[in-house]
């Protein structure tokens, strides 16, 4: 089973996903790790980001995320990462590595993957599509209040990425037609994870009454 979660940099994504995998009992994918992954080696290898992507060893281990067995679950989040990972995800050379992998990953047992592309591309057959968004400031505020930083210096970053990720040819970030949208501006956090693991309730027991 796949439950797929997809929005812009900011909606939340992250942590509704892992709160729902949680309640659940699925496994969280976070496929912008990955792609994330892929900006940070390709930068210290200076090497083309697509051979990066080809032949890239990382283990997603609940809240760590490693590379070739080193540790850099930091270092990926930092606001130059953010930026080198939304330009690499542009390239299709890469964009097909990961997908590859992620599908791999999908194939067995029971997930909750989140990302730009999860409903659309990756897994297209996903029992549920969630689409989360909020208005661009209320994005930003989030985000600079986890980070500690400037709410004005993230939304001025946040706007470069969300431009990039919609307006790229391959897999622009967009919502699958069959998918929810959920706009979470005016909602808090608990309440969010409450109508989406309801929404995968229902669709859970469809299914099993189906079969
Ligand atoms: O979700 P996160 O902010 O960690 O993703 C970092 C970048 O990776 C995004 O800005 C986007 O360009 C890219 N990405 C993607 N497809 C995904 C997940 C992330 O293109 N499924």
């Amino acid at each position: 089973v796949v439950i797929a979660i997809d929005g812009p940099a900011g909606a939340g994504k992250s942590s509704i996903a892992r709160a729902l995998a949680l309640e659940l009992g699925f496994t969280y994918l976070d496929s912008g790790a990955m792609y994330r992954a892929v900006a940070l080696d390709a930068r210290e290898r200076e090497a083309d980001p697509a051979a990066v992507a080809a032949q890239l060893r990382i283990t997603l281990d609940g809240e760590r995320v490693l590379l070739d067995g080193r540790e850099v679950s930091a270092a990926i989040r930092s606001p130059e990462i953010s930026q080198a990972a939304s330009r690499v995800a542009a390239d299709p050379r890469v964009r097909a590595a990961m997908v590859a992998l992620q599908r791999r990953m999908l194939a067995t047992g029971d997930w909750v993957a989140e990302g730009r592309d999860i409903g659309t591309v990756v897994a297209p057959e996903a029992e549920l599509k969630v689409f989360l968004t909020a208005s661009p400031a209320e994005r930003a505020r989030r985000r600079a209040a986890d980070l500690g930083a400037d709410p004005g210096t993230v939304l001025a970053e946040q706007t470069i990425r969300d431009q990039r990720d919609l307006t790229r040819a391959h897999s622009p970030l967009q919502a699958a037609p069959d998918s929810v949208v959920l706009d979470t501006t005016e909602l808090g956090f608990e309440e969010v994870v409450r109508r989406v693991a309801e929404l995968a309730r229902e669709r859970l027991r469809g299914r099993s009454g189906a079969t």
